[in-house]
């Protein structure tokens, strides 16, 4: 069963002086995204990604297309869906002078608990957050880290089975980062969650993600798994040599070599088949006296597959 079953969603916006200005944010996006999984949003700023975000969470309407989110329809079940599912954005703003635990029971509020029930969902998630020793100090006061904690414990405060992610890593430090997405991986595996977060950190959505869409100018270009991706956008693999004398001009030129770079004392050679051209560089470098220290190989990264495909 899936969680979502996007077709054909167009969004347009109109801005400016009499709304004449307009920006086509979605131009027809289909999208499918099985129950239990962790499936990502990605691509450049401007992409689209917030914009279908909000489609699929009802903050939105689309102008064109059909969106069925757990079997009910986005624009005529909306009220019925909301109570299913939530959204946290790491670009969320809550009011200043608040503090922790009053933001996240006003929330609880709007979702109609109260009394005891209220104080208890309260506790639940701030522990979920690990936000208990900041409980009183006032949002304007968090770190931007505490900021996108809080903003996913109020985003789980309805218990929803599938939960929108926009940015949730937006301006954190590396290492924050890394416990935000085992987090986010660990409401999958104990909750049985199905998320679809955007993102664009091509890592993030390598390490997290089971499924990733490539979303540019409001259109999906690619989507697979890792794996899958890179192998769609053949941009060849790498062959990292460190070589005594360190440049040899020839290389770049050598059959199969698509691309030649220095970095890090080694050169850096970007070939169409890693297996078959590996030997041949490695004789013909012999063969000119050139000494080869060390070798590596690998696949490119899904970082240099964004770049590819942002172009
Ligand atoms: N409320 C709005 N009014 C006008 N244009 C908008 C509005 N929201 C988004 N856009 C435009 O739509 C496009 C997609 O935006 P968005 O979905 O926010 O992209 P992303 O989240 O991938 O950065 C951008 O060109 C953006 O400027
Ligand atoms: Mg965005």
């Amino acid at each position: 069963m899936l969680a979502i079953d996007a077709r054909d969603v167009v969004k347009t916006f109109h801005s400016g002086l009499l709304g004449r200005r307009r920006t086509a944010a979605l131009r027809g996006v289909s999208l499918a995204v099985p129950r239990g999984a962790i499936f990502g949003v990605l691509g450049p700023n401007g992409a689209g990604k917030t914009t279908l975000l909000s489609i699929f969470a009802t903050l939105l309407t689309p102008d064109g297309g059909t969106v069925t989110i757990l079997g009910h329809d986005v624009v005529r079940e909306a009220g019925l869906l909301r109570r299913r599912i939530n959204l946290a954005s790491g670009n969320a703003s809550f009011l200043w002078n608040l503090r922790v635990a009053e933001i996240l029971a006003f929330y609880g509020r709007l979702y109609g608990l109260h009394g005891a029930t209220l104080r208890r969902r309260v506790e639940q998630l701030l522990e979920v957050g690990e936000l208990g020793p900041h409980r009183r100090v006032p949002y304007n006061e968090l770190s931007t880290g505490l900021k996108q904690r809080l903003s996913l414990a109020k985003s789980l405060v309805n218990d929803p089975e599938l939960l929108f992610l926009d940015e949730p890593t937006l301006g954190l430090d590396p290492d924050i980062s890394v416990r935000m997405r085992s987090h986010i991986a660990s409401l999958r595996r104990e909750r049985g969650m199905t998320i679809v977060l955007t993102t664009h950190y091509m890592r993030e959505a390598e390490e997290l993600c089971d499924e990733i869409a490539f979303i540019k100018a409001g259109l999906i270009l690619a989507r697979g798994t890792s794996g899958d991706l890179k192998r769609q956008i053949r941009i060849g693999d790498v062959i990292a040599l460190r070589l005594d004398p360190p440049h040899v001009p020839w290389l770049s030129q050598a059959p199969g070599v698509l691309r030649c770079a220095v970095a890090d004392g080694r050169v850096h050679c970007t070939v169409d088949e890693a297996d078959k051209r590996l030997p041949e560089l490695l004789r013909a470098l012999h063969s000119e006296g050139v000494m080869v220290r060390d070798v590596q190989v690998r696949e490119p990264d899904l970082e240099q597959v964004f770049v590819e495909l942002a172009r």
